[in-house]
């Protein structure tokens, strides 16, 4: 009796032809990879680019394109993850930075650009009132943290299971040993009366409590509004900070979610786009707090960081912000957003099959499962590896998304003909594979 079965009836049997798939059309991309391997540990700087057999490695890109070393050409539909709001090579980011070649760069001191992003930023997000820059969302969540506990005097940071602010505070299933030592609490996403339990049982030593108000790379996951209030009020009354991590969520409305909720936190972390596409954070929020690092006090905290100013990010930011993706602009790239989620559950109802999109305007993520999700701990009962099929089945039609986890980040030069492009893609997925989506 033959023991063979067909890829389209054993999901692991399918990745595996997938994968070897994909390495037999990416020679270059395979090659380059073994070579890096000799240099950097897996050849590898940034573990979320890494992917199993080998990254694709790209070479360049032109608006919602790119180009890879074997010169196959992808949509990009991950738009760095968020940080390429604007593409590759926007003629308006492009213009701000041939301005500031011209003037030179490392300029050993202070320059008018900062303020002015700043203001731009301070116009936007509703909770910053004063903001200071830093080089990415990882910093900006460090300087947030450790000023809600220096102003509270408190310690403890309450998180979230399965929510990750930066590589060096995440509360993911397992420990992550790189995590800064802070005493933590780590509390279940969206459920409001465990979560409010744990804030009051824990509030004399509570600093702050950190939320992205939706998960972005863990699946887009969004909190509810009563979530987020309850957060908001329990903070509160305790005199807990509340920070919201928007490095990735501030792009789905002209003023972030808190803007687009009305629920107001302490602190706000920035990053991603917000530099136009160059190594970007940001910190802000209450004017009295953040005034704790005015130099000209004599108690000033320090803040420090060599290219906090960096010219080509203050530059490129505010080009971004106030050309290019203004308030209009925001509001329109998310409807399109809406509509384009919309229109992919529409093909996975009529498919009647277990797979489904979750996410808030330009941000979006599938998963391999049906119902609602509320959690990461919900999502995760979904079979990971049909999701990374997807993302395999769809690099074989020219489409790129976040490896594995399949984060889809939409960018403003994607044109009509790419959404068509990705529907049919998940309209073949979901009919080719359909044995494994039940
Ligand atoms: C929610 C969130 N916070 C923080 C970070 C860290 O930002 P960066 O990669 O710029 O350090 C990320 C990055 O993906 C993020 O998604």
């Amino acid at each position: 009796m033959s023991t063979t079965v067909a890829p389209n009836t054993d999901i692991a049997l399918a990745l595996d032809d997938a994968k070897a798939g994909y390495a037999k059309a990416n020679p270059t991309s395979g090659a380059l990879y073994e070579k890096a391997v000799g240099f950097m540990p897996g050849g590898n700087t940034r573990t979320g680019v890494f992917f199993d057999p080998f990254p694709l490695m790209f070479r360049r890109g032109e608006g919602a394109r790119l180009w890879d070393e074997d010169g196959h050409s992808y949509v990009d539909f991950l738009g760095e993850a968020t940080a390429g709001i604007y593409g590759h090579n926007h003629p308006v980011i492009r213009a701000a930075i041939d301005d500031r070649l011209a003037l030179g760069w490392n300029l050993s001191g202070a320059t008018a650009s900062e303020a002015v992003l700043a203001a731009l930023v301070v116009d936007r997000f509703p909770s910053i009132e004063r903001v200071r820059f830093v080089n990415s969302g990882t910093e900006a969540n460090m300087f947030n943290v450790q000023l809600a506990r220096i102003v509270t005097g408190r310690p403890a940071v309450l998180g979230f299971n399965g929510c990750y602010h930066g590589g060096l505070l995440t509360f993911t299933a397992q420990t992550n040993p790189l995590n800064v030592p802070f005493e933590t609490v780590v509390a279940p996403y969206n459920d409001i009366d465990a979560t409010a339990a744990l804030i009051d049982a824990n509030a004399e030593r509570l600093a702050c409590v950190i939320i992205e108000p939706m998960i972005g790379g863990g699946g887009c996951i969004a909190a509810s509004v009563a979530f987020l209030a309850m957060l908001r009020e329990r903070t509160a009354k305790h005199g807990i900070a509340l920070i919201f991590d928007e490095v990735m969520t501030s792009r789905l409305s002209p003023g972030g979610l808190q803007a687009k909720y009305g629920i107001i936190p302490d602190l706000t972390s920035l990053g991603k786009y917000i530099g136009g596409g160059f190594s970007a954070g940001a910190f802000g929020g209450k004017a009295e707090w953040l005034d704790r690092f005015d130099p000209r006090r004599g108690d000033a905290l320090p803040h420090s960081g060599t290219y906090n100013n960096n010219v080509f990010t203050m530059a490129a930011g505010i080009a971004g912000l106030s050309k290019v993706y203004t308030k209009e602009a925001a509001v329109a790239l998310n409807a399109k957003g809406d509509a384009f989620r919309e229109r992919l559950n529409a093909i996975c109802t009529k498919a009647d099959v277990a797979f489904q999109f979750t996410g808030i305007g330009s941000m979006l993520a599938p998963h391999a499962m049906r119902g609602p999700i509320r959690s990461p701990q919900e999502a995760a009962t979904a079979n990971a590896k049909l999701r990374e099929l997807f993302f395999f089945d769809l690099v074989q039609h020219g489409i790129f998304m976040m490896p594995k986890r399949c984060l889809i980040a939409l960018s403003l030069p994607l044109t009509d003909r790419d959404f068509d492009t990705f529907a049919g893609a998940v309209e073949e997925f979901v009919t080719s594979r359909r044995s494994l989506l039940r």
